[in-house]
């Protein structure tokens, strides 16, 4: 039996894909490297030891889900695939619905015509949207501000209404806070398309020399120094909880939302310093009106996934900062093309 990532070889899916391989799981990823890289594959090989399957298409393509489904012995998927720039989807929300809704019925229905009860989902603190009081529970209603948002949201309420139609369904919707950091080997890590629009990136990117000086969105916020305020979660901690939610869904049935954060929020001038002691570098910022879509402060209350996943983050914030940068100097552009190691 094995279990089935789609967007495997992506940030989060590739820490999972080793998680699991090293807790004994047979893998298949499908990836179609819209946001991955192929050489991806051959680094979860190298840190692990151990071979996998790998089918190359876009989820859109149902007929391929389902020779997979037949082909493969299916226990159960952990579904990473999608996009997830917020301000992309606003501008592309016929790509992003497509993309992200589209894809995840496919797998939904070939789980349904090949009798597979059980899948993880790739959800996100987003669903909190603005008007949630900190720290966030999972009881707490959700809602979306763009097409990225509410893909998550509405694949959350699709995950519901299949539990409650079929009694044998496990799904577990892990709420991720802010993923960081990279595997301690320095072979896999966050590679952004372009120019990112993620916090720790920038950052890395500006200590490498490869952007000049990080702009930070707003000083004028209501927390400890006017900046944004958020849950930084390591990602392999992240993959780890995966790890745990697998364990879980093979023991019970229903829908679940789960939070995967820390429960401490950081700002992001405590995240500049924080790399900046760590990695002994000096991150030159300027001060720049908010981004449209941010909300002031967020971060998690981890209780339900430390009572039902036996899963809490471990990883400092020292170590996030860390693993960052040596993610970055070994790899100065990510797994592009013109990679030079
Ligand atoms: C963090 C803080 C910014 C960049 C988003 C998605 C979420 C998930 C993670 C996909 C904020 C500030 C950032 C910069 C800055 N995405 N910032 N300058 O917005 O909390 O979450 O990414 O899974 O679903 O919503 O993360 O890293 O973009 O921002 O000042 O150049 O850093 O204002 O306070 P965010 P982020």
């Amino acid at each position: 039996m094995s279990i089935l990532i789609t967007g495997g070889a992506g940030y989060i899916g590739s820490h999972t894909a080793i998680k699991l391989l090293e807790a004994g799981y047979d893998i298949v990823i499908i990836d179609d490297f819209s946001n991955s890289h192929p050489i991806v594959l051959d680094r979860i090989r190298e840190i692990t030891g151990k071979d996998f399957t790998f089918y190359e298409f876009n989820l859109c393509n149902a007929q391929k889900i389902e020779q997979v489904f037949a082909k493969e012995s299916i226990e159960a998927v952990i579904h990473f695939a999608g996009f997830k720039a917020v301000g992309e989807s606003v501008k592309q929300p016929i790509t992003y619905y497509q993309n992200n809704l589209i894809a995840v019925l496919n797998v939904l229905h070939a789980m349904h015509q090949f009798h597979v009860n059980r899948i993880i989902f790739s959800s996100s603190a987003t669903v909190y949207g603005y008007d949630n009081p900190v720290p966030f529970t999972e009881e707490m209603p959700i809602s979306a501000t763009n097409p990225y948002g509410y893909s998550k949201v509405f694949t959350e309420i699709m995950l519901a209404d299949i539990a409650k139609a079929s009694p044998d369904f496990c799904a577990v919707s892990l709420r991720y806070f802010n993923p960081v950091g990279a595997h301690a080997s320095g072979k896999i890590g966050e590679s952004p398309v372009g120019t990112p629009n993620n916090l720790m990136p920038y950052i890395s990117q500006v200590a490498a020399g490869k952007l000049d000086h990080l702009a930070i969105f707003g000083n004028d916020y209501d927390t400890i120094d006017g900046t944004g305020v958020r849950d930084y979660i390591h990602v392999v901690d992240l993959a780890r909880g995966h790890l745990n939610a697998l364990n879980y869904t093979l023991q019970h049935t229903g829908n679940i939302a789960i939070n995967l954060g820390t429960g401490q929020g950081y700002s992001v001038l405590e995240m500049v310093h924080a790399f900046e002691k760590a990695n002994h570098v000096t991150i030159p910022y300027t001060i720049q009106p908010r981004r449209a879509g941010d909300i002031a402060t967020g971060y998690a209350d981890p209780t339900k996934a430390k009572q039902l996943l036996h899963w809490e983050a471990t990883h400092t914030l020292e170590e996030m900062c860390a693993s960052a940068w040596h993610w970055q100097k070994n790899n100065p552009n990510g797994y592009s093309e013109n990679h030079t190691n």
